[in-house]
């Protein structure tokens, strides 16, 4: 039976990519820091479904992580799903200072665990959900889209790190477009697209092995023409405004 570990599992996005992972069979271990969101999804399989309360802002978390695995006895997938964003137009710092603690030291702390335990375990796979937001800097969001372009950027050095080092581990970086949860609830954003079908993506994209994946086609449209505009067209794009 494949073990997995998805860090985030107790809504959005994560919460379907854990309930796909436990009907297709998988041994599960839940982390998050509401418990009861995870309680519910281990009624699905008791006997395959564990969790633990994990907050990856805290000095401690590695040490959960690492004691889940143990119940599980090992992992053949770590799934970072965990994150915040929201906008911040004024730019207040206490934002700011907890996207980063979150999405960038946060996701740092856990998936270094996770890579070292697959370094020294036989190797694993280690998918992640970045965002199309780290392709270029946003102004209502300076700190999400700086923080997933850091994931980008530090799964690809491992990526090669591994490769590097003959090490058997596999990354997939998933970047979404917008997702209907509560990440963004109460925004007018277009586009947004169901978790449920985000999940399906998601799951597929892990069994195929895939390296980056953009979900969905009309965002991978969207990242192609944002790549194609140089800085000093970027720089006045008039996203940063009070509508
Ligand atoms: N929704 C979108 O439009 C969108 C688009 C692209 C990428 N993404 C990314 O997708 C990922 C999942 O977001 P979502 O849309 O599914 O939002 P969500 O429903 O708010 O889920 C966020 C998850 O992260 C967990 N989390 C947040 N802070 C945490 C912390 N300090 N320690 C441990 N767990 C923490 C939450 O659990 P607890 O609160 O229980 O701890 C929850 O399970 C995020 O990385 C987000 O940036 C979302």
């Amino acid at each position: 039976m494949k073990k997995a570990i998805i860090v985030g599992a107790s809504s959005g996005i994560g919460r379907e990519v854990a309930c796909r992972l436990i009907r297709d069979g998988w041994q599960v271990g839940l982390m998050a820091r509401r418990e009861q969101p995870l309680v519910s999804l281990r009624e699905m399989a008791d006997d395959r479904v564990d969790y633990a309360l994990c907050d990856v802002t805290m000095p401690d978390a590695p040490d959960r992580l690492l004691a889940l695995i143990d119940r599980l006895g090992g992992v053949d997938l770590y799934f970072h799903a965990a994150g915040i964003g929201s906008q911040n137009l004024d730019l207040e710092s206490q934002i700011e200072m907890n996207t980063v603690n979150t999405n960038a030291v946060g996701f740092c702390r856990l998936v270094n665990v996770a890579f070292q335990y697959m370094k020294t375990h036989g190797g694993g796979h280690i998918a992640i959900i970045s965002s199309i937001a780290g392709v270029k800097g946003l102004a209502p969001a300076p700190s999400y889209s700086a923080t997933k372009a850091f994931q980008n950027t530090y799964i690809q050095a491992l990526e090669q790190l591994a490769y590097s080092q003959r090490l058997p581990i596999r990354f997939t970086d998933i970047r979404p477009g917008f997702v209907d949860t509560a990440l963004i609830a109460g925004s007018g954003f277009p586009m947004k697209m169901k978790s449920e079908v985000v999940a399906r993506h998601i799951v597929r994209s892990i069994y195929r092995r895939r390296h980056v994946v953009v979900i969905d086609w009309r965002y991978r449209l969207l990242v192609f023409f944002w790549r194609l505009v140089p800085n000093c067209l970027w720089r006045h794009l008039p996203l940063g405004h009070r509508y």
